[in-house]
């Protein structure tokens, strides 16, 4: 027994995942297409897709935003587990792998509930406030332009509706947020960040040690 939040060793992780990972066939495929790629590592672990699937069931999220979409996986996680008429928008700019996610969607049979925008998310973010989804969204999932943090905060805080969740990625950013001075703006950012979150009377936070650290912040 303990009472703080376990060291998982490679052994006990193997454990997790061979106990409760539930990935389709279709999500496997992806997963290891993806393994070939020199940016493999923005993919986000599969037991944390499946926890954010279980987060769109329990809360019945059917408006969803996603910045960072890279090869498409965390977008299948969530779309999978939206009731029927859900709809998800996907931020992310042009890159090799839009084609990649696209072609998985369809085969998922999800291209019709899932829109991806080509553009940087902020601008994105903006022309949807401008589209009138200021306080409707349910559930905008943040996994890009860590630089940015801050201000995608803000935006999240205008777009998603009272109660509704908002998840920042990468929170522990392996373990980097230690760091004193740190050069990268990134580190800093996701640092700052942090920081805001714990003390922002806007939201409900929990930080969960899940895969790279996932935020997870309730609007008030
Ligand atoms: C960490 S990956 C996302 C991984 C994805 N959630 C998954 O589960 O596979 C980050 C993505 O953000 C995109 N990106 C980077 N800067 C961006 C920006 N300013 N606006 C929108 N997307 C951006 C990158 O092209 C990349 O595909």
């Amino acid at each position: 027994m303990t009472n703080r939040t376990l060291n998982l060793d490679s052994t006990l992780y193997q454990y997790l995942l061979d106990v409760s990972l539930r990935e389709t066939p279709l999500l496997k495929r992806l997963r290891e297409e993806t393994a070939q790629l020199s940016t493999a590592r923005w993919q986000i672990a599969p037991e944390q897709g499946q926890f954010m699937a279980l987060l769109v069931q329990l809360t019945g999220a059917r408006r969803i935003v996603e910045v960072g979409t890279f090869t498409g996986y965390s977008a299948i996680c969530m779309a999978q587990a939206m009731p029927e008429g859900g709809r998800l928008i996907c931020c992310d700019i042009p890159g090799e792998y839009n084609a990649t996610a696209e072609h998985y969607w369809r085969a998922a049979g999800l291209s019709g509930c899932i829109e991806q925008r080509l553009a940087p998310a902020l601008q994105t973010l903006v022309e949807l406030e401008a589209e009138g989804l200021a306080g409707s969204i349910d559930l905008l999932f943040i996994d890009a332009d860590k630089a940015n943090y801050l201000a995608y905060l803000e935006h999240a805080l205008r777009l998603v509706r009272q109660g509704g969740l908002i998840l920042f990625d990468n929170t522990l950013w392996s373990g980097r947020v230690l760091e004193q001075n740190p050069e990268s703006d990134d580190t800093r950012a996701i640092q700052a960040l942090n920081l805001a979150l714990r003390d922002d009377p806007r939201i409900d936070l929990s930080l969960l040690p899940l895969g790279d650290g996932l935020s997870l912040c309730r609007k008030r």
